[in-house]
């Protein structure tokens, strides 16, 4: 009896606990859904609407035919990857690093982070699948969205997306030059104009080391002249310096000894040899002394690619290099990279900007109205009987009236209604009317799709004769 008792008391405090619990996670439930719903998105990232999808679209068909074209095989790598994939190649002293990251932990206590770019990611995923067993050069291609917590600003997002060409496994300047033949490729494939490259030679890692001994002096000597914010980064990174856009540091860079001029013997061959394949390609070019972009990875070519409008200002669109050492960084064995990406939003303002010829989406042929709930139904199957047979159709099955529908139609400027009322749903018949000659028709519904082919043939040659 006792015993009874016990069991009942701890029962009634088990449900007591629990309802205590259940309580306080109906208040907290109860906070958040009266925490103050924001309708938009968040600062530094855009929906993309329907208006611009043809933009997308025609990108990502330039890309992947390119892509094709030089062999290149798409990857596609996690958004999330662990922190240091990116910091250690990135670079500590770097922008992306220091101040962009996405970094998290998670609920199990990984450190991990939003992509910030791509490169990282598929040399990871080199080594990660023994990539490094396929025939030389492995070319890999990707498109998708990278994350930066940048101040967001004209064409520079929080998210973004690169399209990017790598080729692993070859040090010949050859591709060096046909990395950036594709790019000026995919350029003029979308009506963007007015394209220059800047290059320049970084080095090697270990020719650089004296350079960089050189420019730590030059910089010291010239300290009292920078902004203090780019002081410290004379000794942890000094390379930065020179993509600072502050006036007093342009003067001071201006001065500063000059990467190009202190490369090993082949660094200095790989370099000549790559203009020449620029000359020979007549691909338009700069030399940049002072380019050295923003991420450590790059080893000996470096270039960007820009558009440069009536104003002689110059649009950014992509940017790219050598990236000899990542693979052996990442523990892998010595694999010699060179490779590109374009930010996909500023090719899609640019495009704009230029007013290139905007992908044309193809438009449907034939509208299907329909009227009364059981014309409704029947159309459901007719509209997927004409999309089989590999005809573009346009419907509008929540419009309301026959003359809605139809205005609907000619809207679209399709070549031939279907129309489907109570009548037509018992009779097991269509109407198929004719929006070229103004005629209709009614057929059976077992041979409505032939008789839309013909009809699709019969106002092909009208519009042709008009
Ligand atoms: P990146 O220069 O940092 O290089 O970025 C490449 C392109 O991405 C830029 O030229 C720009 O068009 C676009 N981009 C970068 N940040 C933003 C942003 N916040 N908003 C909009 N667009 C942006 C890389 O990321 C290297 N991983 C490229 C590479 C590939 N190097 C070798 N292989």
């Amino acid at each position: 009896m006792a015993k009874k008792k016990a069991t009942k008391k701890s029962a009634t405090k088990k449900s007591t606990t629990k309802n205590a619990v259940n309580a306080k996670k109906r208040a907290t439930k109860r906070v958040k859904s009266e925490e103050q719903l924001v309708l938009q998105t968040v600062r530094g990232m855009r929906d993309i609407l329907p208006g611009d999808q043809a933009y997308w679209q025609q990108i990502r068909k330039v890309f992947e035919k390119r892509a094709t074209e030089y062999g290149f095989s798409r990857i596609d790598t996690p958004i999330i990857e662990f922190e240091n994939i990116f910091t250690r190649p990135i670079g500590i002293g770097t922008d992306i690093v220091d101040n962009e990251m996405y970094s998290f932990r998670t609920k199990g206590g990984d450190k991990v982070a939003l992509r910030p770019e791509m490169t990282a990611s598929i040399a990871r995923a080199y080594i990660q699948h023994g990539m490094m067993i396929l025939p030389k050069p492995v070319k890999l291609f990707s498109i998708g969205p990278a994350y930066r917590y940048d101040r967001p600003q004209e064409g520079r997002y929080r998210e973004f997306h690169q399209a990017e060409f790598d080729i692993f496994g070859e040090e010949d300047p050859i591709l060096d030059a046909q990395v950036m033949q594709i790019a000026y490729r995919v350029l003029t494939s979308l009506g963007i104009k007015n394209i220059q490259f800047s290059v320049n030679s970084i080095g090697t890692t270990e020719s650089r080391k004296d350079y960089l001994k050189l420019l730590k002096t030059y910089f010291r000597s010239k300290k009292n002249k920078l902004p203090s914010r780019y002081r410290d980064m004379i000794d942890t990174n000094p390379l930065r310096i020179f993509d600072a856009k502050d006036d007093k540091c342009i003067q001071v860079c201006a001065g500063a000894p000059q990467s190009i001029d202190h490369l090993d013997k082949d660094s200095r061959d790989h370099f000549k040899n790559l203009l020449e394949y620029l000359d020979e390609l007549n691909l338009p070019y700069t030399i940049d002394p002072q380019l050295v972009r923003g991420l450590d990875y790059y080893t000996r070519t470096v270039f960007e690619i820009s558009s440069n409008d009536e104003n002689g200002k110059k649009h950014a669109l992509g940017g790219g290099g050598r990236f000899d050492g990542l693979i052996e960084m990442f523990g892998g064995e010595p694999t010699p990279a060179i490779g590109f990406a374009f930010g996909v939003d500023r090719l899609i303002m640019e495009m704009k900007r230029v007013k290139a010829k905007k992908f044309k989406e193809q438009q449907p042929r034939v509208f299907l109205a329909q009227l009364g709930d059981l014309g409704k139904k029947k159309s459901l199957q007719l509209f997927a009987d004409i999309e089989q047979a590999g005809i573009l159709v346009a419907e509008s099955f929540g419009r309301g009236s026959l003359q809605k529908q139809l205005r609907h139609a000619n809207k679209l400027g399709v070549e031939l209604t279907l129309i489907i009322g109570q009548q037509e749903a018992l009779d097991e018949t269509v109407i198929v009317k004719n929006m070229v000659t103004g005629t209709q028709e009614t057929v059976a519904r077992d041979k409505a799709i032939t008789f839309v082919k013909k009809g699709l043939k019969q106002t092909v040659k009208l519009v042709k004769t008009k």
